[in-house]
């Protein structure tokens, strides 16, 4: 009984949050677009070559290229890759083609300081 009103209170909070995510309300962290471009970074395994914070590991930091280069060379190069040299294009993949803004936006986001590479996107809260 004395537990009850305590798991309210995590419900409530859990609700706020989700609220929160969904608006938007702060900068890129609370950006509910830049969670989902993460998702498909994840799902994708950009990490798998790039490092697990993708700042460089076989493959070149992302990070820095999204700072070096413009958008369009950035596009360009996730899209089309360059296979001789290992990186494979996404162009035939839906999540990435339908994110690819998005996922810029990470990583400039990223470049400039204002997510972490220990940024990780809220848990997708499960919708009826
Ligand atoms: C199988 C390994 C592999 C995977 C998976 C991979 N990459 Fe790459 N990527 C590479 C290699 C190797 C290069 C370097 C290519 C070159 O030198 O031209 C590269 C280069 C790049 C570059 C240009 C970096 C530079 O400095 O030239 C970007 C941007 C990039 N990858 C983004 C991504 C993203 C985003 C994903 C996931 C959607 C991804 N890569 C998945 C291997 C990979």
């Amino acid at each position: 009984m004395a537990r009850f009103p305590g798991l309210l209170a995590v419900a409530a909070a859990c609700v706020a949050a989700t609220a929160l995510a969904e608006v938007g309300a702060g900068g890129a962290a609370d950006d509910p677009r830049i969670a989902s471009a993460w998702r498909v970074l994840r799902s994708v395994d950009c990490a798998r070559c790039h490092g697990k914070t993708y700042d460089g590991l076989a493959a070149p930091s992302i990070v820095n290229y999204a700072a070096t280069q413009n958008r369009e060379t950035f596009v360009r190069m996730v899209l089309d890759g360059d296979p001789p040299r290992g990186m494979p294009g996404y162009r035939s993949n839906p999540y990435v083609v339908e994110r690819i803004d998005d996922i810029y936006r990470y990583f400039i986001a990223r470049a400039k300081g204002e997510l972490g590479p220990d940024y990780r996107a809220p848990t997708p809260v499960e919708r009826q």
